[in-house]
Parts: C-alpha cells; structure tokens; sequence
C-alpha cells in the first residue's frame, strides 16, 4: 500500500490502510477512522516525553531550540529530574532522534491540578539543544486560526481507539475547529478564553489518551495543546485543546530567560 504524505490520521486508525480522507468514514468501519501514520520529517517539532524507564507517556511540541510546551497535566505527572524528552522518533521502539533531559519546568500558575478547568499548559526547558525545527506558536493576531471549521492537525503517540493500545508510529489527524458555542453545549465547564475544541459532530477522529500535551497544527502554527475529552472520538464530544494563543507570551518568555526562584 502506498503511503500518502498528507494522511490524516490520529489516533485512531481502524482502518487498514492510510489513504483515508480527512473525515470520518462510518461506512467502512464502525469504530475510530480517519488517523494514519505520520512522518517525524513532516512534522519535526511533534517529540513525546518519557518517564525513566523510557515509557511514553504524553506528547509535546518543539517552540523553541530549547524550549517544548506541553500539557500541565504531563508535566506534574512525572518528577522533573525523570523526564526524558524525545525528539526525531517516529517509531518508539527505535533509538532514533535525541532524547533530552529537561533543566526547568514552568506550569501555567492558574492551572488547578484538573484539566477540566482549564490552564493545562506548561514550557519546559531541556538540557541542551533541540535540532529540529520549531513550531510557531499562535498570539492574538492568529484569530483567524480558530474560527468555526479551520482544518487543523492533531499529532501523537497515544491509544489508535477509544480503550485501545497505544501507537509504536507517530500519528496524525485532520479535525476541523469547533464553535464556542458547540463545545459549550458539549463541556459545561468549557473556557473559550483559554480552551478551544477540535472534531467532527458525528465524531470518529480524535486525540485519545496518551495524546496529551501533544499539538493541535495549522500549517506550520501551533494553535492547541492536546488536553482531554469525554472518551475518545465520540459523536457530540469533540477534543477539548489548550488555547495556545493565550498563553503566547508566557510562552517565549520562558525561551532564554532564566527565571528567579
Ligand atoms: N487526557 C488525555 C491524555 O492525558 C488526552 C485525552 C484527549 N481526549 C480526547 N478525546 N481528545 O493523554
């Protein structure tokens, strides 16, 4: 079977073969449909972190040459000095790409320790230089990113199906960006402030877990950080995603600035 390059794919493929189309394909399969493998060269800023026993746990995106941002629910899952950083490996279970370990860990203040609430973002700083090209990160100018619809990129390692295994491959998927409005009636506890959602009404294309803190891409900009969900890829139940334009300048600032304390 022939690999295509734009195969949108996820974290879920229960269909055989990667020539999906962006959508959900119902028809042909019942379950999760619509991820397929992805490619580290695609993608080079898409690393995952891993615990001391080399375990991937969550995903994370390359911002900066020495900085990634993540999920604050990754980044206190794991003691600091446990954290492995893993960059340029598409299959786990190879020794490909750089594994970095992370110097400082910064979790947004206002995050409460429950995803649901919202704030689910933290930048790390790792040991040494990523040499991978980063992903630039969405501000307050990228308003047009998040409008109702836009096609955007979800990237990971996590479970292929809801309750499912999780992937050896890097995987994408194509979801389109949901109303506030939409997510609303699907989360009450949904904050367009600093959330946004990601999916198809009738599902079938989603994150899952093990996705977390993984990004949510247009084109070359990071716009969410992957945060949690009801289940994985249900119909009414989009992913929910850390509005990454918020926290912009949080962001940058922990690039190269050495904080007190
Ligand atoms: N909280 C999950 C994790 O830690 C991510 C769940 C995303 N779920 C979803 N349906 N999009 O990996």
């Amino acid at each position: 079977m022939a690999t295509a390059v734009m195969v949108p794919v996820v974290v879920t493929s229960a269909s055989a073969d990667d020539t999906a189309v962006s959508g959900p394909d119902k028809a042909a399969e019942p379950r999760i449909v619509g991820g397929g493998k992805a490619s580290v060269s695609q993608y080079p800023y898409a690393v995952f972190l891993a615990d001391r026993s080399g375990n991937q746990y969550c995903g994370a995106v390359i911002v900066s040459s020495t900085t990634i941002a993540t999920a604050a629910h990754c980044a206190v899952a794991v003691k600091k000095n446990d954290v492995r950083v893993v960059a340029g490996r598409e299959d786990k279970r190879t020794r490909d790409g750089v594994e970095l370990r992370v110097s400082k860990v910064w979790v947004s203040p206002d995050y409460s320790g429950d995803p649901g609430k919202g704030d689910d973002i933290a930048v790390m700083t790792v040991s040494g230089q990523l040499p991978y090209r980063p992903a630039k990160v969405a501000d307050n100018g990228n308003a047009d990113l998040y409008e109702e619809g836009t096609k955007a990129t979800v990237l990971g390692w996590g479970r292929v199906a809801d309750g499912g295994a999780r992937s050896d491959y890097l995987r994408s998927a194509v979801v389109p960006v949901v109303s506030d409005k939409t997510c609303r009636t699907a989360y009450s506890g949904y904050d367009p402030s600093d959330m946004v959602c990601a999916g198809y009404p009738e599902g079938g294309v989603d994150a899952c877990q093990g996705d977390s803190g993984g990004p949510l891409m247009v084109g070359d900009t990071l716009i969410g950080i992957v945060s949690f969900g009801e289940g994985c890829a249900k119909a009414g139940k989009p992913g929910v995603y850390t509005r990454v334009s918020h926290f912009s300048n949080e962001i940058s600032q922990q690039n190269g600035r050495k904080l007190i304390g």
